[in-house]
Parts: structure tokens; C-alpha cells; sequence
């Protein structure tokens, strides 16, 4: 499942995020990737243990903890501290697929389920750097308004086309979902939406009661912590 969460951050959380970053130093972005991911990345990344990526991950979790339709989709169990990449002059990511499995700072393991791209500039800033993701129906590319997020499965193939004008900023993560099947989290997301919709269109108060049950006991029956 693809989705477009819109303005996860708004315009001025955008820009103070954008000013931290550009005075940033940055990192070779091959320093967090395995031999696969080394031969095909061309990217900047703020270093693992830098002070900035600590502090602008905890206000991109801060604002995902606000938003309803990302927790509705996601099911979120664990998750990355965000990282802070950055392609310019042709900077770009060929085709890879995510590590299945990540190592949590405090110890202990994340299964990477769902992978996350938090857009930090707008589509007309720069040139390229289309997030192109490939699934059964062909290949999907992904640009979108600051401040926007994209999820999209960790199993996919993926890439981030050149950039060949301006810059191009943007937060990842990965999280690991109490419900491990995309079926089961898609179908989970449906029915959470109807029911939102027959409880704001005044539907009977007692199906949607009994809906709502029926959202609870198969979200008990399908996570697993
Ligand atoms: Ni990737």
C-alpha cells in the first residue's frame, strides 16, 4: 500500500527544519548501507550520532504522534529514530531494496515493515528526485509538497532519481507495525475510514458500535508485539 499523508509538518516547522539542515555538516550517505546499497547510493546524510538528527527525529515523531491517519495506516510497534538525507548535483539512489531487519539504538531489533519518506522541500525547488517505487502495478513515482509524507511497503524496490538542480531534503524511517500483513493493515485502514465516516454522517450509534468491535477484535487477533 501506497499512501500520501499530507502536512505532517506545517509551512514553518518546514522552514526551521530546512534552515537547521542546510547549516548542517553532512555525512557520505554510504556510511549507513551494506555492500548492495553502497554501489548504487550517491547521497548526503546527517551522521549517525549528530545532535541535530536527534533533535529534528524527535520533532518528526512528535508530529506523527499527532496525526490519526498515519497511525490508522502504519499500526506503528517500533520505530527508526528518523535520518536526514540530502542529493544534490546529480545525487540520486538506484534500485534497492531496505535491510528486512534493524538494529534499535537502547539494543533489541526492528523488522522493517513499512518504509517512510517525509518530503522537506517543494516539487518546484529542484529538478529530478522523484522517490520511484515498484510494485505489481508497474512503477509509482513520488513527489510531493513539503511538509508531506509517502509510505510505501519495505519489501519493495525502490530508488530516488538524480537530482540535477537545486536540493532535495528529506527525513526517512522505518517502522516495524503491530500487524505484519499489508493486506490486514490496508483492510484495517478501510474500516477504520468507514467507520469514521458513518460516525461523523450520524449513522445508527449501535452498528457503528458493533463495527467498531469488530475494528478492535481483529486488530487483537492480527497484532503481534
Ligand atoms: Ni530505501
Amino acid at each position: 500500500m501506497l499512501l500520501h499523508i499530507p502536512a505532517i509538518l506545517d509551512a514553518d516547522q518546514v522552514r526551521s527544519m530546512r534552515a537547521a539542515l542546510q547549516a548542517a555538516p553532512w555525512a557520505d550517505g554510504r556510511e549507513t548501507v551494506g555492500a548492495q546499497g553502497a554501489r548504487v547510493k550517491r547521497n548526503l546524510q546527517l551522521s549517525e550520532a549528530s545532535p541535530l538528527r536527534q533533535e529534528l527525529g524527535a520533532q518528526v515523531l512528535a508530529a506523527l504522534a499527532r496525526n490519526p491517519l498515519y497511525h490508522a495506516a502504519v499500526l506503528p510497534l517500533r520505530t527508526l529514530l528518523p535520518r536526514f538525507n540530502r542529493y544534490e548535483g546529480g545525487g540520486h539512489y538506484g534500485f534497492h531494496v531496505d535491510g528486512a531487519v534493524m538494529a534499535l539504538p537502547g539494543g533489541g531489533q526492528l523488522r522493517s515493515d513499512v518504509s517512510c519518506t517525509l518530503f522537506l522541500c517543494d516539487p518546484e525547488d529542484y529538478e529530478g528526485g522523484e522517490l520511484v517505487i515498484s510494485d505489481t502495478y508497474g512503477e509509482h513515482e513520488v513527489k510531493l509538497p513539503a511538509g508531506d509524507l509517502i509510505i510505501y511497503p519495505s519489501s519493495s524496490l525502490h530508488q530516488v532519481q538524480p537530482v540535477t538542480r537545486g536540493e532535495r531534503l528529506a527525513a526517512f524511517f522505518w517502522v516495524q507495525s503491530l500487524v505484519r500483513d499489508e493486506r490486514r493493515r490496508r483492510l484495517l485502514l478501510e474500516l477504520d475510514r468507514s467507520i469514521q465516516t458513518l460516525t461523523h454522517t450520524g449513522a445508527d450509534p449501535a452498528a457503528v458500535l458493533q463495527l467498531t468491535g469488530v475494528y478492535h477484535n481483529l486488530l487483537r487477533d492480527w497484532s503481534e508485539t
